[in-house]
């Protein structure tokens, strides 16, 4: 349990860092408070806590959607992308044209957004999708037409909001397996938001644990394995403890 998580990479670049941050709300409500989280590249960090203890306003604070009331947000990352919960996607566009979007909000030439789109969707196995509306597309393949329309941009840094949530188990596994892949291949620093301890243990580097609302963080746990890491490893006993471990501080401080 001690081998160090991919030693072989720089790991001293901060892409990400909160620091003493409060989010309070305009009705009053205080999501977040004292919260100190930093994400370094070559990191895949996941949180995990209680319905409403503030993630999806961590993940939006992270992402400039939304302003820290106390302490600052660092973002040292060229490029960042946000996948959310629900794919977003737009019904009346095609899986190419809906990628394609950011390119062209960015104003890059007609070619060149096509071909970025057309390799982020071979990336995510939508080959032959292309042409397809995003209700023609199964719910997997949504989310990875979202995946895809994050990842055209090449970002430094990765923000999800509990993106498989919706789907099914089973689908739910080869997602993870597939985002793996995509993190070793880009190197993007990750930060994912799951209600699933599991999820969180199999994909990241290491795990933050809050406390129900207001969120603040309890626990950080690091986990070992270096990538890949085969499907099987959910079913060792060395996981099973990992997991035991941010499951009994979820419920300490729920
Ligand atoms: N724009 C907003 N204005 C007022 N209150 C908000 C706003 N956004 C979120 N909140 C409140 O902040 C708290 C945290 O919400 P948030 O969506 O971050 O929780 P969460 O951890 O993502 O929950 P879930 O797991 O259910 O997605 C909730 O009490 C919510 O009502
Ligand atoms: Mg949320």
């Amino acid at each position: 349990m001690s081998i160090p998580c991919r030693g072989d990479m720089k790991t001293t670049t901060a892409t990400l860092a909160l620091t003493g941050v409060t989010k309070r709300f305009p009705t009053g409500t205080t999501a977040l408070t004292g919260v100190d989280l930093s994400v370094d590249a070559g990191e895949f960090v996941s949180v995990v806590g209680p319905s409403g203890c503030g993630k999806s306003t961590l993940l939006r604070l992270a992402s400039g959607l939304e302003e820290a009331t106390v302490g600052r947000v660092d973002v040292d990352a060229g490029t960042s992308s946000y996948v959310f919960q629900d794919p977003t996607l737009l019904e009346w566009r095609s899986a190419r044209k809906n990628v394609e979007l950011i390119g062209e909000l960015s104003g890059l030439p007609k070619s060149q957004r096509q071909k970025a789109a057309q390799e982020a969707l071979d990336l995510v196995g939508l080959t032959g999708f292309e042409k397809q509306h995003p209700r023609q597309l199964s719910g997997g393949m949504r989310m990875r037409v979202s995946i895809a329309r994050a990842l055209v941009a090449e970002p430094d840094l990765a923000l999800f909001d509990e993106p498989f949530g919706a789907l099914d188990e089973i689908t739910r596994l080869a997602m993870q397996t597939e985002l793996q892949r995509l993190f070793r291949l880009k190197g993007f620093a990750g930060l994912f938001i799951t209600h699933s301890v599991a999820e969180a243990v199999y994909l990241s580097t290491r795990v933050v644990v809050m406390s129900g609302r207001p969120g603040r963080i309890v626990a950080e746990i690091p986990v070992p394995w270096e990538f890949p890491r085969p499907p099987e490893l959910r079913f060792e006993s060395d996981f099973a403890h990992l997991v035991g471990q941010v499951s009994q501080a979820l419920e300490e401080h729920a």
